[in-house]
């Protein structure tokens, strides 16, 4: 029998897809709209000390992935407070989580009034330098001794997450999530020569499934230097995104992209998917498959002899996709099945990660 409940910071969640701050969660009929199509706890939308109104427009859809100028909420914190924590809080007993930014002087006023709200943990956004964590600390210390619940940290795609990670959890932060989305971006339309978005220089920020590597990297960088739990988030849409996460050491994963596109279901399916893989491989727990690939990434480079993969032949479908793309013309259909030339071969290994049905493989 399998399980997705996950305990994170003392808080019980049903399953590990929770929803990220952002339009999918911007007020409580958006929140309970994600309980009914299966979310296993929520994170609202950011609030800060002033409401913002966004440019426009600021969504756009560029492939599988999001790109966006959408700032905090355009509500007032009265409202968040008033009205929709409450209201979740009274709809559900899924775990909430409120987002609160950008300063430590402007979380550390909001933060004990959205916990009076009923909230069950902080998330806190900090504007920091890519290459100081100081205010992300600063926050982190002054948040913490205003309330008394899980004070999450939520980091950017920064280039020395690692340290922004440890320096959060040195400064009392009970968990980290990691990643934000990436930018700024640019995109315009040709037919228009028109920025996609409506901000300062036509700038968005670009989230979906093109940040998931860098969002996967960030959270194994973070899981394997601090002992608080980390929560990722950057492209997942399957169940398969969200158990490459836990692998690299997450308890949770956060999904924004795929519930804008897919609408609220997205979670639900996301949770299925993964229960059914961990059918298959026998995994009982989401803890069972936490952090298990970093014991298998390398410190230092891998230069073994160059080796070809092995071509499995009862799952070969003859498609032809690793012939069209092996750039060394190593791979060829022959019979039906592919045949890799051994001469020719690099052991570059893309044809491995091309093939649809893993008949080829290492
Ligand atoms: C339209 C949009 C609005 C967002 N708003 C917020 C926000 O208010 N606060 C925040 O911390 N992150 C915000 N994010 C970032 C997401 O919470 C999430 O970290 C990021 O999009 C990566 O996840 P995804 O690839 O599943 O979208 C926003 C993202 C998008 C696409």
């Amino acid at each position: 029998m399998v399980s997705l409940a996950v305990e994170i910071c003392g808080l019980k969640f049903r399953n590990p897809i929770l929803t990220a701050a952002g339009p999918t969660t911007r007020d409580a009929n958006s929140l309970l709209a994600a309980v009914e199509g299966g979310a296993g706890g929520l994170v609202a939308k950011t609030v800060s000390g002033a409401s913002e109104k966004n440019p426009r427009p600021n969504l756009a859809k560029i492939k599988d992935n999001i790109l966006s100028a959408d700032l905090w909420s355009e509500d007032p914190l009265s409202k968040w407070t008033g009205e929709w924590y409450p209201k979740v809080k009274k709809g559900t007993d899924i775990p909430l989580v409120a987002s609160i930014g950008f300063t430590a002087e402007e979380v550390g006023e909001l933060a004990p009034k959205v916990v009076a709200a009923g909230v069950d943990a902080v998330e806190l956004t900090i504007h920091s330098p890519a290459d100081n964590p100081a205010p992300i600390v600063e926050a982190v210390k002054t948040v913490k001794e205003e309330v008394d619940v899980p004070v999450l940290v939520k980091l950017g795609p920064v280039p020395k997450v690692k340290r922004f990670a440890e320096a959060a959890e040195g400064a009392g932060a009970d968990g980290i999530v990691a990643t934000g989305s990436l930018g700024p971006c640019l995109s315009i339309d040709v037919e228009t020569a028109m920025p996609l978005m409506g901000a300062a220089g036509g700038h968005g920020w670009l989230s979906g499934p093109a940040v998931k590597p860098l969002a996967v990297r960030c959270v194994a960088d973070i899981a394997l230097a601090v002992n608080v739990p980390v929560i990722g988030a950057g492209g997942v849409s399957t169940g398969r995104d969200a158990v490459e996460f836990i692998m690299a050491g997450a308890s949770a994963v956060q999904v924004c992209s795929a519930a804008i596109i897919h609408g609220a279901g997205i979670y639900g399916r996301i949770a299925d998917e993964m229960s059914h893989f961990m059918q298959i491989k026998n995994y009982r727990t989401v803890e069972d498959m936490r952090g298990i690939a970093l014991k298998h990434l390398p410190e230092a480079p891998m230069h073994p002899k160059a080796r070809a993969p092995e071509v499995i032949r009862s799952r070969c479908t003859g498609c032809r996709l690793c012939e069209k793309s092996c750039i060394f013309g190593a791979v060829k259909i022959i019979g039906g099945v592919a045949r890799v030339d051994l001469t020719r071969c690099t052991g570059c290994g893309l044809c491995v990660s091309v093939c649809p049905t893993r008949a080829l493989r290492f």
